[in-house]
């Protein structure tokens, strides 16, 4: 320990936002932290109010203050949050704020827009020995089990998710379109009241982004190919715009690492074929979203996918798992943390500290690989409060031995 305090005495000491958010985000962003500092990351936490509780009580999940700390520290770790339909959301809000007219968004979704975080990163590996891995016949009805080591790089604030809508279009939308000929074909007899039109933009500074983080990601990490996940051939101007700039930007800058084109959807056909043949693949917002929980399913689901949001300044390193409210209150416990702390381990990755992100990862396979300590989720239990009485270890039994092992 003492040679260790003083190796770790000359590095700059880290501030860290921690956003715990709502239900099961805390107690995988606390057991985290415990792993974080037994790993010898040499940080403090200040944290940040966000999530449901915020939006009943002020009317406003994601309050000014937390925007604050955000600015002065700019890396975050973030757990979940709790997100209702709009009517929900409206009939939980504190009485004396109902006047207001207060309408609720998704904070996560309101970082990335205000910190522009249009960089995400979804890594998927397998770990060795984790039951949850996916497996196939192979010839002579072989059973394999392939290794995968995939990241995804999808576009995080615009396409589909720009929130650029309407149904019932005013009139001037609606003329605008009329100018496209294949509007007046296809939709010129439909009245404007039965419209509803959800737009995909793509601008070529934030596909400039995505695709280079992508190829710098690749060249960085060793992997030998990027493959562009969209639909050129059908969707031409965003998806074509997107593949034709991975052409140019690979010509110029990285001509040792291939190009490779595949369309979402035979992508997802051949998910549970070939998945060990990818190496970077690179999206739009819809498509990254799909095709990255496509391949989170073959690496063990929720309790393993993690996510980085990088933006130029601020960084916001979360699970893809929401509250999971449901076994928020259990006494002992039950969702796996190792989610949450992948995502440290891309944090750190992210600021430098790329040893105790191989230590923390190489622990979490020595407890994977030998099995004695398995969260709900690896044993294939259904979750209730009685798994632990069934074998399965604990939030906190799963991060004692990943601590033990590190
Ligand atoms: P969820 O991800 O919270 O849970 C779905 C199911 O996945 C759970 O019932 C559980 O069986 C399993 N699960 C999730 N995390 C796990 C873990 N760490 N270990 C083991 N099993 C785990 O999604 P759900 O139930 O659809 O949504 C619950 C709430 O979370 C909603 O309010 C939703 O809006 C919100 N949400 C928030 C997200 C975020 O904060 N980024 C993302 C997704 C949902
Ligand atoms: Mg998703």
């Amino acid at each position: 320990m003492k040679s260790h305090s003083k190796l770790f005495m000359n590095m700059q000491k880290r501030t860290i936002v921690s956003l715990p958010g709502d239900g099961i985000g805390r107690v995988v962003l606390e057991e985290t932290i415990r792993v974080l500092e037994n790993a010898g990351f040499n940080a403090d936490y200040v944290e940040g109010d966000i999530g449901w509780e915020f939006w009943k009580h002020e009317g406003n999940p994601l309050p000014e203050r937390t925007i604050q700390l955000l600015e002065q520290h700019k890396i975050s770790l973030f757990g979940a949050i709790t997100s209702k339909p709009k009517d929900a959301a409206a009939s939980e809000l504190d009485p004396s704020l109902h006047e207001k007219g207060l309408v609720y968004s998704s904070p996560i979704v309101g970082l990335r827009q205000h910190f522009n975080l249009d960089v995400c990163i979804r890594p998927c590996r397998t770990y060795k020995g984790n039951p949850l891995n996916f497996i196939r016949r192979g010839q002579g009805n072989s059973i394999e089990e392939p290794e995968i080591d995939v990241a995804i790089f999808r576009q995080n604030t615009e396409g589909l998710y720009g929130g650029v809508e309407w149904s019932n279009p005013p009139e001037i939308v609606y003329k605008g379109l009329a100018t496209h000929p294949k509007f007046i074909k296809n939709f010129g007899d439909v009245p404007v009241e039965e419209l509803s039109i959800s737009t995909r933009i793509f601008t070529k500074k934030a596909t400039e982004r995505i695709l280079r983080a992508a190829f710098e990601y690749a060249s960085k990490f060793g992997y030998k190919s990027v493959t562009v996940c969209e639909k050129p051939n059908v969707i031409r101007e965003t998806s074509g715009m997107m593949y034709k700039m991975a052409q140019e930007i690979q010509a110029a800058d990285f001509s040792g690492i291939e190009l490779w084109n595949t369309n979402i959807d035979a992508q997802m056909m051949w998910l549970t074929k070939n998945p060990e043949n990818y190496g970077v693949i690179v999206a739009g917002n819809m498509f990254g979203d799909i095709v990255s929980d496509g391949f989170a399913g073959l690496i063990g689901g929720l309790g393993f996918a993690c996510s980085a949001n990088l933006g130029k300044e601020v960084a916001v390193f979360e699970p893809t798992h929401g509250s999971a409210p449901k076994y928020a209150d259990y006494p002992v416990s039950i969702v796996n943390p190792i989610a949450m702390m992948e995502s440290a381990c891309l944090m750190l990755d992210h600021i430098g500290e790329t040893e105790i992100a191989k230590r923390i990862r190489s622990s979490i396979s020595k407890v994977i690989l030998d099995g004695k300590v398995r969260t709900y989720d690896m044993m294939k239990l259904t979750g209730s409060a009685d798994v632990i009485n069934h074998g399965a270890a604990s939030t906190m039994q799963m991060t004692d031995a990943i601590i033990e092992n590190l």
